[in-house]
């Protein structure tokens, strides 16, 4: 049921299938163990991701789910940009103060935004779903505020980082991810944090990360990761896209970028453990082969801001998503419970 309100009502159907793969992260719970001998996963070899093959990495499928990993083509309940929106008309309130804290912490963006490699403070950057402007106040560190553009959305969100001193010069616009107002080749960098997983069309948003990039210019997009755990994967599910490591990587390839990398980052709280997933799970950078758009042909949108949606289907969306997301938002507190309590240097 909860299956078939996510995709809407445009299109109540029951869903089976085949458990697709998903990725056993270094540092949770699940790796290093050999769960295929318990029966509780199956292996294979991911031939297409050399950087993570050189980890020694297996792809696991954990039998024990009990949610069937949604394809990213279909949105989750917040995953669509009006909801979205009124998302953060709320979430823009309490976001510096109540849930970065939790989840996208100082010295997290400090080593998600390494890769980027923002090494002079000439480049021109454009921080794409820069909301209340917290990753931006990373980059304006590296780079001169003058520089800088931050796009997002909503109204409510870039209000707040219209008020932090260190922005007063970056650029500050409302627009759409999937449809960046910049002319092609125009940046030296692209970053997005936090952003993709509100996105119905994340190939989209990547496609445009590197058509507004100078040939050589770098994207740099940090996102959550796909939970292992049973529960944590149906909240994810029913709130918004948790993609897999290999779909970002998938994603940066089929739009055309060179040099794909992918850097895991998380609360130190959490001490590694990636069962429950990340808000904030990695930083994966690309760089942009060759002058001009991607090379990657889309059809239309699959949704359009403008487009009304039937109130009801927007309601039932956003209340069961809302809800949802209350889980990710205690998740933290509980990581950091364990952390006091279980003695250092154990797992949690
Ligand atoms: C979790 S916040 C991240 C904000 C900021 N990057 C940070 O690091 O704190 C996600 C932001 O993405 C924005 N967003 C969601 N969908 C978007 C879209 N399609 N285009 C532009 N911004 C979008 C939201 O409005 C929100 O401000």
């Amino acid at each position: 049921m909860v299956s078939a309100m996510l995709n809407g009502a445009e299109s109540l159907c029951l869903t089976r299938g085949i458990v697709q793969y998903s990725y056993g992260f270094s540092g949770s719970d699940l790796y290093g163990k050999n769960l295929s001998k318990l029966g509780l996963v199956s292996c294979c070899n991911l031939t297409n991701f050399p950087r993570i093959r050189s980890k020694k990495m297996n792809t696991l499928v954990p039998k024990c789910s009990l949610s069937t990993p949604r394809p990213a083509s279909q949105p989750r309940f917040i995953q669509h940009k009006k909801e979205a929106f009124w998302f953060y008309r709320f979430l823009s309130i309490v976001y510096d103060h109540v849930i970065n804290p939790g989840h996208w912490t100082e010295d997290m963006r400090e080593d998600a935004l390494e890769p980027a490699e923002l090494n002079s403070r000439k480049l021109t950057v454009v921080d794409v779903g820069g909301g209340t402007g917290f990753t931006t106040l990373g980059i304006v560190k590296k780079v001169d505020a003058k520089n800088v553009t931050i796009l997002d959305q909503s109204p409510h969100q870039l209000a707040k980082a219209r008020e932090k001193e260190e922005l007063k010069d970056c650029k500050i616009i409302e627009g759409d991810a999937e449809d960046l107002p910049f002319p092609t080749d125009y940046a030296d960098r692209y970053i997005s944090a936090g952003s993709i997983e509100y996105w119905p069309d994340p190939q989209r948003g990547i496609k445009e990360a590197y058509r507004v990039l100078k040939l050589g210019g770098k994207a740099c997009l940090i996102g959550p990761v796909y939970p292992t755990f049973w529960l944590s994967r149906f909240f994810a599910d029913v709130w918004m896209l948790f993609p897999k490591e290999e779909e970002y990587i998938d994603w940066f390839q089929k739009a055309g970028f060179k040099d794909v990398q992918l850097k895991r980052i998380g609360p130190k709280w959490y001490r590694g453990v990636r069962r429950h997933g990340l808000i904030m799970g990695c930083s994966v950078t690309g760089v942009k082969r060759a002058s001009g758009d991607s090379p990657l042909q889309l059809g239309p949108k699959t949704e359009d801001v403008e487009k009304p949606v039937h109130p009801l289907v927007f309601l039932y969306r956003f209340i069961l998503g809302a809800l949802a997301g209350t889980y990710y938002v205690l998740l933290p507190i509980y990581m950091w419970l364990k952390d006091q309590i279980v003695p250092k240097g154990q797992p949690i």
